[in-house]
């Protein structure tokens, strides 16, 4: 069906698709792979003892990949930098670390419980954008240059019924679909809604791991999904004008499917690796300063990647002497680097620092 740019799209069906769309072997087959590879994931994270040291560190390049498909452009550098000293971060910056803790803030509500609902993701869209508004009441568009490609629906009556019917099947947990197929259908259906002015493509991709969240399919928000849509940008941007106008679902959903396979496995190398470095910075310690070792010692080294004196002091660790003492004693080991920052010192954690370079 030929659908008209020019016009907001309130004709948008309500979802579920019709099942001859997606009750396919070869999606089955995909999602059974994908649920592999995230399952194998998930179980990695449980049997490390301290999983919280991943989230600041892996919620941050998903932040950074998923703005990065919406032109908004940092590096690992600066948003690190910026997530120890906010202050003299540049506006880009400012904007992807607000994703980071967007993340956060929104998967340990659902964890915690929580449903999700226009609240929430009038918050999260908040908390990224920085706006105030929420389900908007203006007509926007998505465009190639400055043509339309898609104008979708108009205005917030029709957009809140629109997301009610969104918001009935991903809180609903007896349809006997597979959930990564459904996270892949309700991330089209909510971009097609389009709800925000802004911010729609960000809020939807946080909504995927929240889905995956409240489906008991990840425990933390360290999946770096945007990674794979980021690298196959001008397929996503096909795949989701070929449902509208061709009721594609079978090759989108595929590639949702491929994006959590291929970003699973990705995601696991990177925890193996920084568990390993994690242990080999324990033992080296435990040797080399065992004065200065304890295990929460290590763990907030590696709970961001630059440290400085009040993260330990705000948690109790020690006094200002005491912290001064033990990260300069983990720079003269060539385990940090002191450089001033602004005001304040800060000590990155090197071999963690190189690790997440790209
Ligand atoms: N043809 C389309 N139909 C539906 N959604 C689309 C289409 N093309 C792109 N999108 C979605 O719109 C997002 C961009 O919308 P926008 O509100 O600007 O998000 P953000 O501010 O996060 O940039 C893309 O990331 C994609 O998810
Ligand atoms: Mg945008």
């Amino acid at each position: 069906m030929k659908i008209d740019p020019e016009i907001p799209y309130n004709e948008l069906p309500d979802i579920l698709p019709p099942k001859e769309y997606w009750d396919l072997a070869t999606v089955y087959k995909a999602a059974t792979t994908a649920s592999r590879r995230l399952a194998e994931l998930k179980g990695r994270l449980a049997a490390i003892p301290n999983p919280r040291i991943f989230i600041n560190t892996l919620s941050l390049q998903e932040a950074k990949d998923s703005s990065s498909i919406e032109n908004i452009f940092t590096t690992n550098d600066k948003l690190f930098r910026a997530f120890t000293v906010e202050s003299g971060a540049d506006p880009y910056t400012k904007e992807v670390l607000r994703y980071g803790k967007a993340l956060i803030g929104a998967f340990n509500r659902i964890k915690a419980g929580r449903e999700l609902s226009v609240e929430l993701i009038e918050d999260i869209y908040r908390n990224i954008t920085d706006e105030t508004d929420g389900v908007r009441d203006i007509e926007v568009y998505i465009g190639k240059g400055r043509s339309r490609v898609y104008t979708p629906p108009c205005c917030r009556k029709v957009l809140i019924k629109k997301l009610d019917n969104w918001l009935s099947v991903a809180n609903s947990k007896d349809d006997d679909i597979d959930p990564l197929v459904k996270m892949a259908i309700l991330h089209y259906q909510f971009e097609a809604i389009h709800p925000f002015k802004d911010g729609n493509g960000r809020t939807g991709r946080i909504l995927n791991v929240l889905f995956l969240s409240a489906n008991r399919l990840l425990d933390d928000p360290v999946l770096y999904l945007s990674r794979y849509i980021s690298n196959n940008k001008m397929d996503y941007y096909r795949l989701l004008m070929d449902v509208t106008e061709n009721q594609k679902w079978e090759e989108w959903i595929l590639f949702m499917l491929r994006a959590v396979e291929e970003t699973s496995k990705y995601t696991l190398i990177k925890v193996q690796e920084i568990n390993r470095l994690f242990e080999e910075t324990k033992n080296r310690i435990k040797t080399e300063a065992p004065e200065i070792y304890s295990f929460e010692l290590v763990e907030v080294l590696f709970t961001q990647v630059f440290c400085k004196y009040s993260i330990l002091t705000e948690r109790g660790m020690a006094s200002r002497n005491t912290a001064s003492k033990y990260l300069n004693r983990l720079a003269d080991m060539g385990i940090l680097e002191k450089e001033r920052m602004g005001k304040e010192f800060v000590f990155k954690n090197i071999a963690l620092y190189e690790l997440l370079k790209e």
